[in-house]
């Protein structure tokens, strides 16, 4: 063809230039009539564009709120904004399957425990993890998690200054604490006071993730060449890497790793998509959590002074608080809910399926929707609905307590954090207890408030919707408690 194009002379060219613009136009043409007069969901609902961008669940939330609960964001996708669909499609009975989304993570590897689209591979695979974060293999992670905590509190202490870009330190501890207890791998960014190369490669690599998310067909362009996923190439090598040295190795105490690569295994290749999952899944999404609870606290000096109440009186004089001293604090759950409900760390949540016969919905305005149609729940949307959560846009940790949990906690359904049913995060309840150490110790020491000149905007702005978030900059205030009062 080339050949031809290059050699013949312009009445060959425009023969085969008026083919290609014939074929495609037919096939465009022919593609367009379909989708404007005999798609399947046309007569439902009317399509809304939406360009594919780094906080996508903002664009939905606007839609939702113009267009109402359900709208039509692809040729066959759908969004939804309603408690019941949510529960329906995500909860432990659903007929629901993983939507081609996951593809895009199967066509850069091998499915990894998220990745994998097959119902029964997922269950085998699951009931794997599970030892690994049951309630006897999370009491032997706390040793660990005691000792990142407590050097993290170390280095903020020696930090105090006007400003700490406390982001920076958040994401640092995440994936010190990940590299610890997934794989005995000692990142050591919180001692070193900087971040790993293979953790700003990888976010590099993520924001892609996002964007073709909503345009996989688009991903076998890119992958088949190579073109762009190069640093997401390099940190897979960096993962077969740390899997090979931990494999070498007999850890001191029990990781993660351990429960799901047998010491004889000899095809480490097949678990480095696991390892790369436990990366991702396991550090970002505390981090960004975190950070956004240190803003809701710059923001509510109030909720601070009343969580550093119940703690102090809880534990006296003791200087460092263990992760078992705090794991029963209603109001710093309440603190650490509410930041998840407001700032969710995969705001738009999972992609799904419709089976075969389609899903009939219990309430809102359309009852039925046709097989093989790509639903989102946009997480975001959801937690910030007044029928549920009233008074939606306001921070109230005794949402979530005795104290007003039954006037503004109206539907715990729509509170998916962690997602919900067979599919739901695995690592929820190590994270609970990462973020309950964290800020535990740090409102008991510190006063935390805005640096001079943030007003959070960056955080607001810049945060990017890759699945997970990558939230834009921080910078604190830490005004170390006096002795007395601690
Ligand atoms: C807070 O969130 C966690 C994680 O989703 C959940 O298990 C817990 O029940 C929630 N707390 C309350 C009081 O609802």
């Amino acid at each position: 063809m080339a050949a031809l194009l290059f050699t013949a002379a312009g009445g060959a060219l425009i023969v085969s230039w008026t083919a290609a613009l014939f074929y495609f136009g037919a096939l465009c043409t022919s593609i367009l009539i379909y989708r404007a007069f005999f798609h399947r969901l046309r007569k439902l609902y009317s399509l809304r564009w939406v360009l594919p961008h780094l906080q996508y669940y903002s664009s939905a939330e606007k839609l939702h709120e113009k267009y109402g609960e359900i709208v039509r964001t692809g040729p066959r996708e759908l969004s939804i904004a309603n408690v019941d669909a949510a529960a329906l499609i995500h909860g432990p009975s659903s007929r629901c399957t993983k939507g081609p989304w996951y593809s895009v993570l199967v066509a850069l590897d091998l499915p990894s425990l998220q990745s994998s689209r097959d119902k029964q591979e997922h269950k085998v695979r699951r009931k794997i993890w599970e030892r690994a974060f049951n309630a006897k293999s999370l009491r032997e992670y706390e040793p660990r998690l005691n000792r990142h905590t407590f050097e993290l509190m170390g280095q903020l202490k020696d930090q105090v200054t006007d400003s700490v870009r406390i982001t920076d330190w958040l994401n640092w501890y995440s994936f010190d604490v990940m590299g610890d207890i997934g794989f005995s791998h000692d990142f050591g960014m919180v001692r070193g006071g900087k971040e790993d190369e293979l953790i700003t490669k990888l976010h590099k690599g993520m924001a892609g993730g996002s964007i073709f998310g909503h345009l996989t067909w688009m991903i076998n362009l890119l992958v088949r060449p190579g073109v762009g996923i190069e640093d997401i190439v390099e940190f897979d090598s960096w993962a077969h890497d740390v899997l090979k040295r931990r494999h070498k190795i007999q850890p001191r105490e029990p990781d993660v790793t351990g429960w799901i690569v047998d010491p004889d295994e000899e095809d480490l290749a097949k678990h480095v998509p696991d390892t790369k999952l436990l990366i991702v899944a396991g550090s970002d999404t505390t981090s960004s959590t975190l950070a956004w609870l240190c803003y809701e606290l710059c923001k509510n000096p109030a909720v601070q002074i009343k969580l550093r109440k119940i703690l102090d009186a809880m534990v006296g004089n003791k200087a460092f608080l263990d992760v078992e001293d705090v794991a029963n604090v209603p109001y710093l759950d309440g603190i650490i809910n509410e930041t998840m409900r407001l700032h969710p760390a995969v705001p738009s949540g999972v992609q799904r399926l419709t089976p075969p016969e389609g899903l009939t919905l219990p309430s809102g305005p359309y009852k039925y929707i046709p097989g093989n149609t790509i639903v989102w729940t946009h997480t975001h949307t959801l937690q910030r609905n007044a029928d549920y959560f009233p008074r939606p846009m306001t921070f109230i940790p005794e949402r979530w307590t005795d104290e007003m949990s039954a006037t503004h906690l109206l539907d715990k359904r729509a509170f998916q954090p962690f997602s919900a049913g067979t599919y739901n995060c695995i690592g929820q309840k190590l994270a609970m207890m990462e973020m309950r150490s964290v800020v535990a110790n740090l409102v008991r020491r510190f006063e935390i408030e805005f640096a001079e000149g943030e007003k959070g905007e960056r955080i607001e702005r810049d945060t990017q919707d890759c699945f997970t978030v990558i939230v834009g900059a921080l910078d604190v205030r830490l005004t170390p408690r006096t002795a007395g009062k601690s």
